[in-house]
């Protein structure tokens, strides 16, 4: 994967220090390396946007090639035309695009994740909040076209969709009783120039937000919301990462970033922002109601249909003096959607089984993205010779360590790439017998996704596809040799490759040293001395088919 994140990422405030702390300035960062696609032409919000981003993940383009959008004409479809561009998939189309935000090469973004949750900074109050340059209250946010309206949010899955939804958020609320802010990423979908409708997970496990309204709810008092859309991308970050109930996102935002994040107090609400996002929604929730919210298309690949959610009166919109607007692009995966959470949550796994469990042979957890989303389907990649009751450890610690992750969990071997689907399947065709290595846990609760159905109790699958044994090695020339090929390949200017594992031979632990010298002395052109030796070794007393080591002892 080409990875030209490094520390000189930024542009912003902190430029050559960190990553960016300025959304704009993530933009300009993107433009540099060639990873944003500015379209001029006129573009309708509600029909062409996101439908015309989809393509990106739809039509067969490489991850790493994918691009951050901006729309600078955006109409909708009453012909009414923007101010304030659009940008789509600058967030994380793809992780390249992700670790540009972060500052950091795709490789350390597991490690970054760990060290700023174990040591987060403290956010300071900004003199100058730039997401406050433009203040709208009162009368403005209800007039015809007004407030909401003014602003140029997408609609996600045109057919489908009820309304335009706000998609990029970090919905703020604090807890009634202790004070801490949660920041999370929720989704919000327009109702009126002055009213949303804000959906917060509300199962076990579910929103920090949810747990927020609950407190609010028990007092009888509504809650104060405020939704920051185009924050820096590292406090952007946190808003989809499952951090710790009560853990300030703006002081792991800091941590990522390396300097505390700049708030600042909303105009209306008693609550704190990041002062340099490009815009802020401040409202209130009224916990005494809830209205019909949805249909939206949503992360796991369906629609979410119309459900009671929580309606936010809006009580101000302030933003910067020229913003843009940041959406994310979701729905079916692959999607950016997936991608910011795919960096956030494989290595929160990792660490849970190596640090927490303390399972040494665990290398790597994958998830799987393409059409299921993450959640559902995992593989957890160990070192050949892991104890078998190390394996299943991993495997139950992986499917037990979030109700929602984990419903199907495949432990395979190092040498298989877990992001290689086929050589999952090898694995499970090869190195598993079904009636000793998968075990079926009951009592899950459903998938999201899965409620869509009858809503019947889901169940825990766990494979183990290790290798458990020597085995013969793979049978592919040996690396030299296809290494040495694919310079002549180069040279004759055949059309450019992309190596996939496996793509040469290795041993995998039955190989003899007698098969060794076999093998060096044919590619030196002497097999005809393996002919004399073997021919030495002619008996009369087997069967075709007989292994050699059955009735000779081999080297
Ligand atoms: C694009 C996107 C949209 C999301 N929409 C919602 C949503 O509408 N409601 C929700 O509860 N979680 C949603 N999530 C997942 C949460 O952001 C995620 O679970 C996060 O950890 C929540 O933070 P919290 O634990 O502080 O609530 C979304 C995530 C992404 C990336």
């Amino acid at each position: 994967m080409p990875d030209d994140t490094t520390r000189e990422a930024g542009t912003g405030p902190m430029a050559g220090s960190g990553p960016p702390l300025d959304f704009q300035a993530h933009l300009a960062a993107l433009e540099a390396r060639g990873l944003l696609v500015r379209v001029t032409r006129a573009i309708n919000k509600d029909t062409e946007l996101q439908p015309l981003v989809r393509w990106q993940f739809a039509g067969g383009i490489p991850e790493d090639e994918r691009r951050a959008f901006l729309f600078e004409n955006v109409i909708d479809a009453k012909g009414r035309r923007y101010d304030i561009p659009v940008a789509l998939g600058a967030l994380a189309a793809s992780p390249r695009i992700y670790a540009l935000g972060m500052g950091r090469p795709v490789a350390e973004i597991g490690d970054t994740w760990m060290r700023a949750i174990a040591r987060p900074i403290p956010p300071v109050t900004a003199a100058e909040p730039l997401c406050q340059q433009v203040v709208i209250t009162g009368a403005a946010l209800r007039e015809p076209g007004g407030g909401l309206a003014r602003l140029p949010v997408p609609i996600s899955t045109p057919g489908f969709d009820a309304a335009p939804y706000l998609t990029a958020t970090l919905c703020v609320t604090r807890d009634p009783e202790n004070g801490i802010q949660n920041m999370g990423t929720y989704r919000a979908g327009l109702k009126a120039t002055d009213r949303l409708g804000v959906r917060m997970v509300a199962r076990a496990g579910g929103a920090g937000g949810y747990l927020h309204w609950l407190k609010y709810r028990e007092r009888g008092q509504p809650m104060p919301i405020a939704i920051a859309l185009g924050a820096p991308p590292v406090v952007f970050f946190t808003g989809p990462q499952k951090l710790a109930v009560d853990t300030d996102e703006l002081a792991v935002a800091g941590a990522l970033a390396g300097a505390p994040i700049r708030k600042t107090r909303c105009v209306t609400v008693d609550l704190e922002v990041p002062a340099d996002a490009e815009i802020v929604v401040e409202g209130v929730i009224d916990t005494s109601v809830l209205e019909p919210e949805a249909p939206f298309g949503e992360s796991n690949g369906y629609v979410a249909l119309e459900a009671f959610n929580m309606p936010m009166r809006v009580t101000a919109i302030t933003h910067r003096r020229n913003p843009v607007f940041s959406a994310i692009i979701s729905q079916v995966t692959p999607s950016e959607s997936c991608v910011v959470k795919k960096v956030a949550y494989e290595p929160m796994f990792l660490a849970h089984l190596r640090e927490n469990l303390q399972i040494r042979g665990v290398r790597r957890v994958a998830m799987h993205e393409p059409l299921s989303n993450l959640r559902p389907v995992i593989f957890v990649q160990l070192a050949r010779g892991t104890p078998r009751t190390e394996v299943w450890r991993a495997l139950h610690g992986t499917a037990t360590l979030r109700a929602d992750c984990g419903k199907i969990v495949i432990a395979v071997s190092e040498d298989i790439d877990p992001e290689n689907t086929d050589a999952v399947f090898w694995s499970l065709a090869y190195r598993s017998t079904p009636a000793e290595d998968v075990v079926i846990v009951p009592y899950r609760r459903g998938v999201q996704g899965s409620h869509y159905g009858p809503g019947r109790a889901e169940s825990t699958l766990l494979v183990d596809a290790t290798q458990k044994h020597a085995m013969a090695p793979l049978a592919l020339p040996a690396r030299e040799y296809m290494e040495g090929a694919r310079a002549i390949w180069e040279e004759l200017e055949l059309p450019p490759l992309t190596a996939r594992a496996p793509w040469h031979g290795y041993a995998l632990g039955d190989w003899t040293n007698t098969w060794e010298r076999f093998a060096r002395r044919a590619v030196a052109g002497d097999w005809e001395s393996n002919g004399i030796e073997t021919a030495a070794r002619a008996r009369g007393d087997v069967t075709p088919e007989t292994p050699v080591r059955r009735v000779e002892k081999l080297e």
